[in-house]
């Protein structure tokens, strides 16, 4: 049976985090990372398996523990991300692309992918990984890298903050608008792409400097090679979407995809905002009958068991505000 979620930290001030215990190590053959550079430095620095494949428990707690991420947030994105790539009779995620690790496959249309297969979870306008339309939707990508330290230079003195996030997820929209014919920022996706931005600047800050801002160096590390700076420190308090108000106000922008080839960006009306659904109701329920429910259409045993489990899991980090659906009866 799945492990209960950690409870927040005790002690959740900052502290090195970058210690004698979690090194950073070179990847080892069949090692796996992905589109989150987060739980990839996490996993080079042993605060998760080294491998890249985990339980929701463990990525929740690396999280807590390595990083300071707020306890809500943190089981919102593990949750969602397992339920979708995650292999849900074993209860283990890949951080990265599909591994036997993982153990046998339910029957599909399940699909446990990891984080890397592009859907309802990993997807378009990424600021340091391409979209899966050229091929390529994990590695760091040296161009966008490129342009995100002229942003820094530009609208940040150097260093990785809000502002510099509010501009560069907005060119990073252009862009996939202007070359990408399939271009999708829709549902799960359009919340993400903003909430990633500021999670990075809260938390790839060092909690002694607390003010999340980022030097281009440390920033390099994180994105590209999995690897927090010598002496890095957590952040200095919980952190989860802190920030994010200024980079959804910089560019206002709403969900939605190109509908035929580039620049025909479309605005989707039935796809929720920030502004449309503060409580995430409609993102819940979205989730839940759209995304979950067509890949476990007729589960049975153990997997209708933790199917049940893990999205009580992911309920639970909306604060009672919804109401909650049962596509499996209630357990
Ligand atoms: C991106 C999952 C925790 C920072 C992503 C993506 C996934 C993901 C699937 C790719 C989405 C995309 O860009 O297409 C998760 C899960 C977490 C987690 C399941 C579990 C708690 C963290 C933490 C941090 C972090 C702790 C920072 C310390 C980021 C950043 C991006 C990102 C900055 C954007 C990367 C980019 O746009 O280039 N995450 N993440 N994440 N994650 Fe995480
Ligand atoms: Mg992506």
């Amino acid at each position: 049976k799945p492990q209960d979620p950690p409870p927040p930290l005790v002690d959740n001030g900052t502290k090195l985090v970058n210690d004698a215990e979690h090194p950073w190590m070179p990847l080892r053959d069949g090692d796996k990372r992905g589109p989150c550079p987060g739980l990839n430095t996490l996993a080079s620095h042993g605060w998760l398996p080294r491998d890249g494949v985990a339980t929701p428990q463990q990525i929740i707690a690396a999280s807590q523990e390595g990083f300071n991420f707020e306890s809500q947030i943190a089981r919102r994105f593990t949750y969602s991300s397992h339920l979708i790539d995650g292999n849900l009779v074993t209860d283990l995620l890949s951080i990265g692309a599909k591994t036997d690790k993982t153990g046998p496959d339910p029957p599909a249309p399940a699909n446990p992918g990891g984080l890397n297969l592009h859907g309802a979870i990993e997807g378009d306008a990424s600021m340091t990984r391409g979209d899966a339309y050229w091929g390529d939707n994990w590695h760091f990508n040296e161009t966008q890298f490129s342009e995100l330290l002229e942003f820094m230079d530009k609208y940040g003195d150097g260093l990785y903050n809000y502002k510099v996030a509010g501009e560069f997820r907005y060119q990073r929209i252009q862009e996939s608008i202007a070359t990408n014919p399939q271009f999708n920022f829709t549902g799960g996706r359009f919340f993400a792409a903003y909430i990633e931005t500021v999670v990075g600047a809260n938390l790839f800050s060092d909690g002694r400097r607390n003010d999340s801002q980022v030097p281009a160096d440390a920033a390099r590390g994180f994105f590209q090679d999995s690897r927090m700076p010598d002496d890095f420190h957590r952040a200095a308090k919980p952190f989860g979407t802190e920030g994010v108000e200024v980079v959804i106000g910089a560019h206002p922008f709403s969900p939605g995809r190109n509908v035929n080839g580039i620049n025909t960006y479309t605005i989707d009306p039935n796809s929720p905002t920030f502004e449309s659904d503060p409580d995430g109701c409609a993102q819940y329920e979205m989730f839940v009958n759209e995304a979950v429910v067509p890949l476990y259409p007729n589960p049975t045993g153990v997997l209708r068991r933790n199917l049940n489990i893990n999205l009580q899991h992911y309920f639970d980090t909306f604060g009672g505000k919804c109401e909650q659906l049962f596509p499996y009866g209630k357990p």
